[in-house]
């Protein structure tokens, strides 16, 4: 099964802190060290919604695809403007799979 057939099929809830879906493996991210998913516009770029985290992260820093606004993997800081952070999501790993909270 791949993983956007798992994301389609398994959802699973988490009581009060919201409603988590599985994002992908943990062997997917030890891979190339960097993972990058499109799920419900969850990674956009804060200038003109840009796609963000397709290119290969270098010295710590993604560059969006369009006009190359610059975002620190760290924490989603944004290093051409300060102030205009990329959203963060809350993650749950149970076992060898990464789930995301896309509410919170
Ligand atoms: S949309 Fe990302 S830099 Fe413009």
């Amino acid at each position: 099964m791949t993983a956007e057939e798992q994301t389609k099929e398994k959802t699973i809830s988490d009581g009060d802190k919201g409603t988590y879906q599985f994002l992908a493996t943990m062997e997917e991210l030890r891979k190339d060290g960097q993972l990058t998913r499109w799920i419900d516009d969850s990674n956009i770029c804060r200038h003109f919604g840009g796609p963000v985290g397709y290119h290969k992260a270098k010295d710590g820093v993604f560059t969006c695809l369009w006009h190359n606004w610059r975002y620190s993997c760290a924490d989603g800081a944004c290093l051409s403007y300060p102030g205009l952070s990329l959203r963060q999501y809350g993650l749950k790993i149970d076992g060898d799979k990464i789930y995301i909270n896309l509410l919170g």
